[in-house]
């Protein structure tokens, strides 16, 4: 069996760090140089020839620095001779821009996955994407994983008997239902229509919701445009309280402390997928850092993923 390597970038540091305890493995140190005229150049500081070699990089703030070093980490990983590159990207942000929905703008999903094939990324391990189409975009082999199992874990903690799931949104409606299933609840969902990055229109709440206790469940939860929309017309129609749910906890324009401030919001709770700096008493963090690490084991050991995070 091939040696496992796994180097992390520095975006999430605390998430590859729990993610090489979980394997029991060494994190291999990565040495980080900004020339003068403001490039990047990374040398891997262990043996790759011939490894398997995982590189561990979430695409979040500053997205498009740790994009290149990501590149880079797959770059110099491919130069040394490793026997397999799979990029580890908790949260792939450019799954955002997934369609043509208006004249000439780039679609940054696609050509960013393109990118990292030609850095030398031979498979991608990645949770909760945008769109399940965005999967797509990726020449290589993808494990997608999701968060559900994580956080319907959590709820089943809680009186579940007058809860119904809300997703914001039509796309999302059917990991909600999964989500739903999960935990034996009703699911309703939002028509939205998001305007721009700072507006979304929430017309109608298909589904009932009155008196109910609801857990809102999106993939991320960036400005909070559309939790705080959801939560406009979850109180317009009698909701009792509400509970927020994400995997992407990434809190954009102080939107945690926003969404806390609100009395009916009980709980808001996400993964750490992406760093989470900022601290709550109503915030809870789950750690994907396991589903990963097993995700890895599984791809090392030649083993199905699928069966362990079906979807
Ligand atoms: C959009 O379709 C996604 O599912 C999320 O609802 C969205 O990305 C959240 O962004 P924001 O919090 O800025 O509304």
């Amino acid at each position: 069996m091939r040696e496992i390597a796994v180097f992390g970038g520095s975006s999430h540091p605390e998430l590859t760090a729990e993610i090489c305890a979980h394997l029991q493995v060494p994190q291999r140190p990565v040495l980080l140089k900004r020339f003068a005229n403001d490039c990047l150049e990374v040398q891997l500081q262990s043996n790759c020839r011939e490894r398997d070699v995982y590189v561990i990089q979430s695409l979040v703030r500053p997205v498009q620095e740790n994009l290149v070093e990501l590149l880079l980490m797959a770059d110099a990983a491919r130069g040394a001779s490793a026997a397999r590159v799979s990029a580890v990207i908790p949260h792939y942000a450019y799954a955002r821009s997934d369609k043509k929905d208006a004249p000439r703008i780039s679609i940054g999903g696609r050509l960013v996955a393109d990118l990292l094939v030609t850095a030398g990324v031979d498979r991608v391990l990645t949770l909760n994407l945008h769109s399940p189409q965005v999967h797509g975009f990726f020449s290589v082999p993808v494990d997608h994983l999701h968060a559900l199992r994580e956080l319907a874990a959590h709820f089943r903690q809680r009186d579940l008997s007058n809860t119904v799931v809300v997703s914001p949104d039509l796309g999302y409606a059917k990991s909600a239902a999964a989500f739903a299933r999960r935990l034996g609840l009703p699911v309703a969902a939002g028509a939205k229509e998001r305007i721009s990055d700072t507006e979304v229109r929430i017309t109608a709440i298909i589904g009932d919701v009155a008196g109910r206790d609801v857990i809102v469940l999106d993939d991320e939860i960036s400005r909070g445009t559309t939790v705080f929309e959801l939560l406009d017309r979850l109180r317009e129609q009698g909701a009792r309280s509400v509970a927020v749910a994400c995997t992407h906890g990434l809190f954009a324009d102080n939107a945690l402390d926003k969404l806390a401030a609100a009395d009916d919001v009980t709980e808001i709770v996400c993964t750490n997928s992406a760093p989470l700096a900022a601290e709550h008493s109503k915030l809870t963090i789950l750690s994907v850092a396991p589903a990963l690490a097993e995700a890895i084991s599984r791809i090392h050991n030649g083993e199905s993923v699928s069966s362990l995070f079906d979807h």
